[in-house]
């Protein structure tokens, strides 16, 4: 092979070619001229140029290599990583799903105690969120007070059942026992980072608060009390005096929406009134389609 077919041949599998160009002139000039000793030393600097960008060449193919080979561990380490992450996130959410679960059927085995059927934090969990939904708060909020409302009264695990299932009224020392379920409620579901549960334990501590401050246990007043339990006591309220009682048959609709008017700024924030009654239709065909499966 002559040396022009060599360099023709070579110039085009560099990757880096300037070094080349300046001894590769030279060397035409002494092909042409037939300088044989100027030739061989142009013809020995060109290979030492050459196998330098050979070399060059080399190690960047395999820094490359090595480079390609450092990105797929990376991906695969990013992978097994979201791998790992979802798992955790999954069993973290069955330990929270159970641990729901339990508290509602500890809900559900106090509401027994009080209400034969079982079926009022049913109706009164989904009154909440229609109200919350109309007071403006978000699907999150709804779906989160939906979820804590039933536990509101999981505090009535410790009252006594000749208490609660008293039919006459209560004497003063059965009021003070029954005034202490939301404090209980709140024990057994305080300490969660869980944020249903934290919201739960909000509303069953307070959602015997009154707006003017004349509740209990802890006579707050308006904003003090958690939106939560403003808005679960204004739902509780409503579906218990609808609901026939061991010591009382239930009120009409009419008389109850007029007992939630006569109570507005009292009992109940104004404005989670106003967010009721604009939903109050919505929440009346909401208990009948529950009454109607249960
Ligand atoms: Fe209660």
């Amino acid at each position: 092979m002559s040396v022009q077919n060599y360099i023709s041949n070579e110039k085009d599998s560099l990757v880096v070619q300037p070094i080349l160009t300046k001894n590769k002139g030279i060397l035409l000039e002494a092909l042409v001229k037939q300088e044989n000793i100027k030739l061989q030393a142009q013809l020995f600097l060109y290979a030492e140029d050459m196998q330098k960008l050979l070399v060059a060449r080399d190690v960047a193919v395999k820094n490359e290599k090595e480079k390609n080979a450092s990105y797929k561990q990376l991906e695969k380490f990013t992978l097994d990583f979201m791998i790992l992450m979802k798992q955790k996130e999954k069993s973290h959410k069955a330990l929270e799903l159970s641990h729901l679960d339990s508290l509602k059927r500890l809900a559900s085995a106090a509401e027994f105690k009080d209400d034969d059927t079982g079926t009022h934090i049913i109706r009164m969990s989904r009154f909440a969120s229609i109200i919350a939904r109309a007071y403006g708060k978000n699907k999150n909020y709804c779906k989160l007070l939906e979820q804590a409302s039933p536990m509101h009264d999981i505090g009535k695990i410790g009252i006594a059942d000749d208490i609660l299932k008293k039919k006459g009224k209560l004497t003063a020392d059965e009021w003070e026992c029954m005034r202490k379920h939301p404090e209980y409620g709140a024990d057994i579901l305080s300490g969660s980072d869980v944020p249903v549960l934290k919201m739960a334990e909000e509303v069953a501590l307070a959602h015997h608060e009154k707006f003017d401050g004349s509740g209990y246990p802890s006579n707050l007043k308006g904003e003090e009390i958690p939106l939560s339990a403003r808005i679960v006591a204004l739902a509780d309220f409503f579906d218990a005096v609808t609901m026939d009682r061991c010591y009382r048959p239930a009120f009409s609709d009419e008389k109850a929406l007029a007992m939630v008017k006569e109570n507005n700024g009292s009992h109940f924030d104004p404005d989670v009134v106003k967010a009721f009654l604009s939903v109050s239709d919505e929440i009346i065909n909401e208990r009948d389609r529950i009454n109607m499966e249960n």
